[in-house]
């Protein structure tokens, strides 16, 4: 056995080998087939808008999360022309708490595209398809084999966790090397037929028993020919990304407000809120750096433009977590004695408190507006 496995075992960047391995992909085509997912709502069906939609919602976020969405979003736009023809607004709105919002708007221009450039069809080749906005190679891919059973490799980061541990690849599976060899391994895999039941079986493989941590190799159709098992080391394969201190920020937002509108501000369609309405920001120092009168004089004359400032008060600061940054929010209700004309300003909006719910506002900016409006005693400092 160790031999074998020291055989098997592969080194990064090393010089090319022939990465075919059979009965790996008959492997994945039986289990998916058994115990597989097979009722997922994007499937049975071979309706690539569906599919591609399916594809771009899964890319960053867990089935569970996308279901509900996918299924509004499918109500409001059945089809890739409905989509393309759709306020950016209205799309932005179906796809608000999805996060990652780049991808709403991709969407929206690839929905234009498909009806542009191929009369509302897309394309079956997956290198054309990976020239459309928001589709990379692994998508296309994916969109491909479950629209039109096209041979191509999908290589998304469950199917990376597989293939490190079955063939011990070692290095971080997304630097370029290491994931150049794992192209190589998923293209060499691919079986001849049943593109449908091998791509979907390595995704269910890595979602479901292949996990990252505690994977259940007892239940593993390919247990008896992994690396990462026999030798111990699930645990520590793939290897993790070298760290890197996230970065942290800090954002001063302002509530004004009156008993039924709210001021947003429309973001610049560049950086991670692009196309979202959000709270106008201020740039205060930390309260920890200035008295609360050094504060105070700040915002005032910072929300002078909005109107003449009656009082302020100061709300309950919060921290939310992306993934590459932590964002420290220092909230404050304003109230106006006189709005300012926004004659000009077309990026600032007075907004119905009513519609907040539906709003297309970044998660946690929402959730402090809700609260503010439904429960502001809990928020009052
Ligand atoms: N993740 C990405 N694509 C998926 C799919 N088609 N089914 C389940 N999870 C996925």
């Amino acid at each position: 056995m160790k031999q074998v496995v020291e055989a098997r075992t592969a080194h990064a960047g090393g010089v090319s080998q022939d990465f075919a391995d059979p009965g790996f992909s008959e492997a994945v085509i039986g289990w998916q087939k058994q115990h597989g997912r097979h009722a997922l709502p994007w499937q049975n069906t071979r309706d690539a808008y569906r599919i591609w939609l399916s594809e771009i919602m899964l890319q960053q976020t867990q089935v569970a999360a996308v279901i509900p969405y996918y299924q509004r979003f499918l109500e409001r736009f059945p089809d890739v022309r409905a989509l393309a023809e759709a306020p950016s607004e209205d799309v932005m709105a179906h796809w608000s708490g999805l996060g990652y919002y780049t991808r709403a708007r991709n969407l929206h221009r690839c929905a234009q595209r498909v009806v542009e450039q191929y009369d509302g069809v897309f394309p079956s080749d997956p290198g054309l398809l990976a020239e459309l906005p928001g589709i990379g190679r692994s998508t296309a891919a994916a969109i491909s084999a479950f629209s039109y059973g096209t041979r191509a490799a999908i290589l998304d980061g469950n199917v990376k966790r597989v293939f490190c541990r079955v063939f011990g690849v070692e290095g971080f599976p997304g630097s370029k090397p290491v994931e150049d060899q794992l192209w190589k391994r998923a293209v060499a895999l691919l079986p001849d037929a049943d593109m449908e039941a091998y791509t979907q079986g390595l995704m269910d493989l890595g979602a479901t028993l292949c996990t990252r941590s505690r994977p259940a190799c007892e239940r593993c159709p390919l247990a008896d020919r992994c690396v990462a098992r026999a030798t111990g080391r699930t645990h520590l394969l793939p290897e993790r990304k070298p760290k890197k201190a996230i970065p942290e920020k800090s954002a001063t937002m302002l509530v004004i407000a009156d008993q039924s509108h709210v001021l947003l501000e429309q973001r610049p369609d560049s950086g991670i809120w692009g196309g979202l309405l959000s709270l106008p920001e201020i740039d205060v120092l930390e309260p920890a750096d200035n008295t609360r009168e050094e504060i105070e004089a700040t915002l005032r004359i910072a929300a002078t433009r909005y109107g003449v400032v009656d009082d302020f008060e100061r709300l309950q600061p919060f921290t939310h977590v992306f993934t590459h940054f932590k964002l420290h929010v220092s909230p404050y209700q304003v109230h106006l004695a006189k709005r300012s004309d926004f004659a000009g300003q077309e990026n600032w909006v007075w907004y119905p408190v009513t519609g907040l719910a539906d709003a297309p506002l970044p998660a946690p900016v929402k959730k402090l507006l809700l609260a503010v409006f439904r429960e502001p005693d809990l928020l009052s400092l």
